[in-house]
């Protein structure tokens, strides 16, 4: 897929503020830190989105782009950050969790996890909340390109163990770098054929 247009449609406090769910619907979310900034920035090669995600106060709502006219990309506010307090913690929770439930368009999310250590709790117990509510998401490993491939091999293996405990399949992962433009491929045919899918439906 080529991107050829990016328009940032707005940033909503709650889900009935969103854009009108008329285009495919993929949200990124993760821990703070994880590299969702960078592999939104890597995936549609656009230095400044990211920015407009970062700037203070807007890191609480949801981040809508319209990629091609053709499909959203929705940048969620992430979630265990340590230095937010308990309140805001609890207002991140809420959007999100409404947010998941009910975007009627919502194909996918992104849920990414560091590559270096994919067996946080956290990470864990909300793949356990969407696979209970039957919300489709895929698994997005950053920062590939900080271990040795041995390292990789090693660290899937334990995030598939771990998660087979729970489940009887795994997501699709993808494994990515925003730094080596790692995924980069992968993650937007994965999105243009579930565009597809969206057409049908
Ligand atoms: P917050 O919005 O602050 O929660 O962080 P974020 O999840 O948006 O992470 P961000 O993209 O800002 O990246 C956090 C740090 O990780 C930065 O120092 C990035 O340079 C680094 N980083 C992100 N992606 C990669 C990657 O693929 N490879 C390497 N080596 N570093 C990365
Ligand atoms: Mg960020």
């Amino acid at each position: 897929m080529v991107i050829r247009s990016i328009t940032f449609t707005g940033s909503s406090p709650s889900l009935k503020l969103c854009p009108p769910p008329d285009h495919p619907e993929y949200a990124f979310t993760g821990r703070s830190n994880v590299g969702k900034s960078s592999l939104i920035n890597m995936l549609t090669q656009r230095k400044n989105l990211a920015r407009i995600s970062s700037t203070p106060g807007k890191t609480q709502l949801i981040n809508h782009f319209l990629i091609n006219d053709a499909w959203y990309l929705a940048d969620l506010p992430g979630y265990g950050y340590a230095k937010v307090g308990k309140e805001k913690r609890r207002s991140f929770r809420r959007l999100v969790t409404e947010y998941v439930l009910e975007r009627s368009n919502l194909m996918s999310l992104f849920l990414l996890i560091d590559a270096r250590h994919p067996v946080l709790a956290n990470d864990h117990a909300f793949m356990d909340f969407l696979g209970n509510k039957g919300i489709p998401f895929v698994i997005a490993f950053t920062k590939t390109d900080k271990l040795s491939s041995n390292e990789m091999q090693k660290n899937l293996r334990r995030f598939r163990e771990k998660t087979l405990e729970r489940w009887e399949e795994l997501p699709p992962l993808f494994l990515t770098s925003a730094r080596k433009g790692t995924g980069r491929e992968e993650i937007l045919d994965f999105i243009e054929k579930s565009n597809e899918m969206f057409k049908k439906s």
